[in-house]
C-alpha cells in the first residue's frame, strides 16, 4: 500500500500512465447478448488473453470484447510444459488478478484439466467457483458432443459457458501431439457435428482451435453462437490470440497464425540492461531521485555531528 502511494507521487507509476491510455471510442459492456449481436451485424470480435492485472487492465483500455483467462498461463506464467499441470486454485488466483483490471470485456476463464473431466457436480461447483470467486462472466471448457450434457448442467446453474473444439491442448497425449484437426471427411464431419451439438446445448460462443480455414466458414455459418478462431481463417465471427504470443514474449517458435505486434521480449531487455549498467556505474539513483531531510531537520542534524566530531577531538 505504501509502496504504491510513493510510486503514485514519484509521477511514473503505471496506474498514471495507464489512466492516459484512452481509445477516444466511447465503450460499453460486452455481454454474451452482445457477441451475439456482433455476430448478427457482422463486427468482427476480438479476444486476447490475459492473466494479470496491469496486462488485463490495458488490454480492457485498449478496446479488447473479450478478456480470456486462458490455461495457456501454464506455460506462459508458470513454466509448465503443457496445460495439463495447471491447478484450479492457480486458475483462480490469476483470473482474480484479471477480474481487477477488466471493465467493458466479457471476462472468460478457463477450465483446467481435471477440473470438469471427471465428475458433472464437482464440474458445477468447480464452474461456480471461477464466477462467485473470481468474478469470471463465462467459463470455457474443452470437448465436443461428449460434453454437450455438461455444458447445458452448468448453463442450468446460470454460469455461461464457450465451448472450444478443434485443437483441444487438454487432449495433447490422446491426439499424439498438437496436430491440425478436421483434415478428412471423418474428422470434419465430427467437428461440425461437435459444433451443432455445442450450439443446441446453448454455448455463448465457440472456440475454434487449429482447423482448415473452409471448416471454421462451414461451421461459422452454420451456428447461431458466434465462433472465435485461433488458427482458424478469417471466416470466424471473431479471432483470439495469447497475448505473449503477440507481444513476443514466448520462447519457442511461433505457430503459423501468430501474427506478432510488438517486441515485449526486446524491451525489457534492453531496460533491465539499462537499469543494471546505471546501478554498477552508480548512475542510478541521481539526486533528483533521492528523498531529502527538511530544511531545519539538515541544519539539526549537520550541528549534531558537529558537536559529535569536536568532541570525538
Ligand atoms: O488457453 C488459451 O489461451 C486458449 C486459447 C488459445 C483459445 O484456450
Amino acid at each position: 500500500m505504501r509502496a504504491q502511494a510513493l510510486s503514485a507521487r514519484g509521477g511514473g507509476a503505471l496506474e498514471d500512465i495507464m489512466s492516459l491510455t484512452p481509445t477516444g471510442e466511447p465503450r460499453h459492456k460486452v455481454t454474451t447478448a452482445s457477441l451475439r449481436d456482433q455476430k448478427l451485424h457482422h463486427e468482427p470480435i476480438s479476444c486476447l488473453t490475459a492473466y494479470d492485472y496491469a496486462t488485463a487492465r490495458l488490454v480492457d483500455e485498449a478496446g479488447i470484447d473479450m478478456v480470456l483467462v486462458g490455461d495457456s498461463l501454464a506455460q506462459t506464467m508458470l513454466g509448465y510444459d503443457n496445460t495439463l499441470s495447471v491447478t484450479m486454485d492457480e486458475m483462480l488466483h490469476h483470473v482474480k488478478a484479471v477480474r481487477r483490471g477488466v471493465k467493458n470485456a466479457l471476462l472468460i476463464a478457463d477450465m483446467p484439466y481435471g477440473s470438469y473431466q471427471v465428475d458433472t457436480k464437482d464440474a458445477i461447483l468447480n464452474a461456480a467457483r471461477f464466477v462467485k470467486e473470481g468474478g469470471a462472466e463465462v467459463i470455457k471448457l474443452e470437448g465436443g458432443e461428449r460434453r454437450a450434457d455438461l455444458i447445458r448442467r452448468i448453463i442450468d446453474a446460470e454460469i455461461p459457458v464457450a465451448g472450444h473444439i478443434g485443437l483441444t491442448p487438454q487432449s495433447v497425449n490422446v491426439m499424439g501431439g498438437y496436430k491440425v484437426q478436421g483434415k478428412n471427411l471423418g474428422g470434419i464431419e465430427q467437428l461440425m457435428r461437435d459444433a451443432v451439438a455445442l450450439d443446441r446445448a446453448g454455448v455463448a460462443c465457440l472456440f475454434l482451435e487449429g482447423i482448415p480455414r473452409e471448416v471454421a466458414a462451414m461451421i461459422t455459418a452454420e451456428v447461431g453462437t458466434p465462433t472465435i478462431g485461433i488458427g482458424a481463417g478469417p471466416e470466424c465471427d471473431g479471432q483470439v490470440l495469447v497475448f505473449h504470443d503477440i507481444m513476443g514474449l514466448t520462447f519457442g517458435p511461433a505457430a503459423k497464425f501468430v501474427r506478432r505486434y510488438g517486441d515485449a521480449a526486446a524491451l525489457i531487455t534492453n531496460a533491465v540492461q539499462a537499469f543494471r549498467a546505471d546501478v554498477r556505474s552508480q548512475q542510478y539513483p541521481s539526486d533528483e531521485e533521492s528523498y531529502h531531510l527538511p530544511r531545519e531537520t539538515k541544519a539539526a542534524l549537520d550541528t549534531v555531528l558537529m558537536r559529535k566530531r569536536a568532541m570525538a577531538r
